[in-house]
Order: structure tokens, then C-alpha cells, then sequence
């Protein structure tokens, strides 16, 4: 039978990147798409070009990944997948390096970041990189240095907007006096509640904000999860709660879920179909905060499991 409920990203929203790159709200996360440690190339290399090729007929048109991600393994098959990316939007980042697996080490030097530019161009095959971010910024390098390397970039064309990862509210100043900020992208999701206060900087401003760990690296998505039992009240999956959860409580808000399978990339898109009422919201907002809190003073195991 055929499911007649339509599922494309369109239900999400959209959001305008500095102002003129049109996406749907809900995008992919593209680093589950490699090896052990996110090194290497992926268990199921055909899954994930299957995955990442379903992309565009779901209307997911915003990739996030990064030249960190195998490292270079996420790029190389997005662009074996999908380019010449008609539509679509391919963010990616730099500044960390990799020296093995789960290993990452900020290197801002200005003639690095420029050579990961160029190389992610390379790699992705584009002339300009569509939203570059600063994975993170070095603190062994003056952050000015590491701005006005971007802002060359950006003055050049190589880079067509500027993003930061993982910063507070006085960095994103501070950068804003060399480019423009038009998303953040920060870990966030409804129980790690740590960057409330950027998210509300970042509504004020109409900054994108792109949560990573929408899913708490999938902790809320398994057995035992808080979000179970309005899951099943709601005959739907624990991504058809968190996912929705997080669109809901903003408008600028941009998740990028991260799979390595098809149907959990299906299942993640379908989410967006369910609608929480504000009372749902409320109760489910009211759980995530008590969870954080308790993560604070009494870790539950499956926020330790994700910590591992
Ligand atoms: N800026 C940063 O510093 C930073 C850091 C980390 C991540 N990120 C970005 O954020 C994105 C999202 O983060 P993430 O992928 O690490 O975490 P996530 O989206 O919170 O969770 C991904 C995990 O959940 C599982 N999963 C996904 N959909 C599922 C579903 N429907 N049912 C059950 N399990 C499901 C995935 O496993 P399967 O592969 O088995 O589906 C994977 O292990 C990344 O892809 C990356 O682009 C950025």
C-alpha cells in the first residue's frame, strides 16, 4: 500500500541564510557518513551514497558537513552523490584537525584555514563554498587573525557566507566586526540546554542557529528514552518527537540529523509531519529542562553514554 501521507522537508519551513540562500528548515548532517570515530570511510559506503542521493526527492536541500568528517571521506561523497548540487546547499567547515579517530584539535593559522578552503572547493567541486564556518576558533591563535583570514576569503568570493561553531554571544560579536554571521551552529538539543542564551541572541538577530546533536547522537532516539511514552501516545517514532520538539521552539531554528542509514533519514524527514500542540511543547520543554538539570548534578546513562 502506499503511504499517502507526502514527506519532504518543505513541512519543516524555511529559513533564508543571510538573507538569499532559500532552504527548507530541516536538513542533514552529514558526518555519520564515515568510519569508526568518524575516520575513515563508511561501514556501508552504497548505504550512504543511497542516503545522500535521496536527499534532493525528500526536498532536503541543506548538507552540513565538514573537511574534518574522515577526514575528507563526508566531502568527497557528498560530492560523488550530489553534485553539481542543482538547488541544494552544502555547508561546510574547517579548523580542526584530525590526527586519528575522535581525535580533534582546533588550528586556526590564517594560511591553514585559507588552504581548507580551497581544498573543501576542491573536494566538493564548487567555485565558492555557499556557508563556510569556523569549526572552532583556536585559542592559540589571536581570534583577529582568524577573522580577517575569513573576511580576505569572503572578499574574494571564495566563500559565498560565514558561519561559527560552537561560540557565546560575545565571540559572535566580536566576529561581526569582521563579516557578517548569518548561522551559528552550537551542540542543542532538549535536554543539553547550555546555549539557551545564543539561541535567543541568535533569534533576536535572525541568525540561523544549526543545533548539532539534534538527537543527542541518537540517545533520545533509543529504548528508554524521556521521550517515550509521548511517542507512543502520539503513534510515532522518538525522532517524531525530539525532531519536531526543536522546530517548534524556534523559527530560526535549522537541525541537521545525522544518519548513515535511508531509513532513518526517512523516518527524520516524515517527523517534520508531526505537530505538537503548545501544551505538548510546554510539558515536553518542561522534561528537557529537568533532564539537563539532573545532567548537571546526577548524569542519567544514556546522557554518560553519549559522553563515552
Ligand atoms: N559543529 C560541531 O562541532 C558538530 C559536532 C558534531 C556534529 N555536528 C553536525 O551535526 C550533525 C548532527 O549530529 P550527529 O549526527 O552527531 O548527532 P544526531 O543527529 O543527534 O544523532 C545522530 C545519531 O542518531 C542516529 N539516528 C539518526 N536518526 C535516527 C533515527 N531516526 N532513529 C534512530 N537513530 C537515529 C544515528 O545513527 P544511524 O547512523 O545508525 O542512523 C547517529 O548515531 C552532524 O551530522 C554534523 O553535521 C557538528
Amino acid at each position: 500500500m502506499t503511504n499517502m501521507i507526502s514527506v519532504n522537508a518543505a513541512t519543516s519551513g524555511q529559513f533564508n541564510i543571510g538573507g538569499d540562500l532559500q532552504i527548507n528548515r530541516i536538513g542533514f548532517g552529514a558526518i555519520r557518513i564515515t568510519g569508526e570515530g568518524i575516520g575513515g570511510e563508511p561501514k556501508d559506503r552504497a548505504e550512504a551514497l543511497r542516503t545522500l542521493k535521496r536527499l534532493p526527492e525528500l526536498g532536503v536541500n541543506f548538507v552540513d558537513t565538514a573537511d574534518s568528517y574522515g577526514p575528507y571521506v563526508s566531502e568527497n561523497l557528498i560530492h560523488e552523490a550530489l553534485s553539481p548540487y542543482s538547488g541544494l546547499v552544502i555547508a561546510t567547515k574547517a579548523g580542526l584537525t584530525r590526527h586519528g579517530p575522535d581525535i580533534w584539535r582546533p588550528l586556526g593559522r590564517p594560511e591553514y584555514l585559507r588552504q581548507s578552503v580551497l581544498m573543501s572547493m576542491r573536494r566538493l567541486g564548487v567555485e565558492r563554498i555557499d556557508l563556510w564556518q569556523l569549526h572552532r576558533i583556536d585559542p592559540k591563535v589571536p581570534r583577529d587573525e582568524q577573522f580577517d583570514a575569513i573576511k580576505q576569503m569572503q572578499q574574494e568570493g571564495l566563500i559565498r557566507h560565514v558561519g561559527l561553531s560552537e561560540v557565546t554571544v560575545e565571540q559572535i560579536e566580536a566576529a561581526q566586526k569582521f563579516f557578517q554571521v548569518v548561522t551559528v551552529q552550537n551542540l542543542y538539543n532538549l535536554v543539553m540546554r547550555q546555549s539557551e542564551d545564543v539561541l535567543e541572541y541568535c533569534q533576536r538577530a535572525n541568525i540561523g542557529f544549526i543545533p548539532w546533536f539534534p538527537l543527542a547522537a541518537g540517545s533520545l532516539t533509543q529504548p528508554g528514552s524521556p521521550l517515550d511514552a509521548l511517542a507512543k501516545e502520539k503513534h510515532t517514532t522518538l525522532s517524531g518527537i525530539a525532531l519536531p520538539w526543536i522546530l517548534k521552539r524556534s523559527p530560526i531554528m535549522l537541525p541537521i540529523p545525522g544518519t548513515s542509514q535511508l531509513k532513518h533519514l526517512e523516518e527524520n524527514i516524515a517527523a517534520t509531519n508531526i505537530e505538537l500542540s503548545d501544551e505538548e511543547f510546554q510539558q515536553l520543554n518542561e522534561l528537557g529542562q529537568r533532564e539537563w538539570q539532573r545532567h548537571q548534578i546526577d548524569k542519567p546513562q544514556y546522557l554518560k553514554d553519549l559522553e563515552k
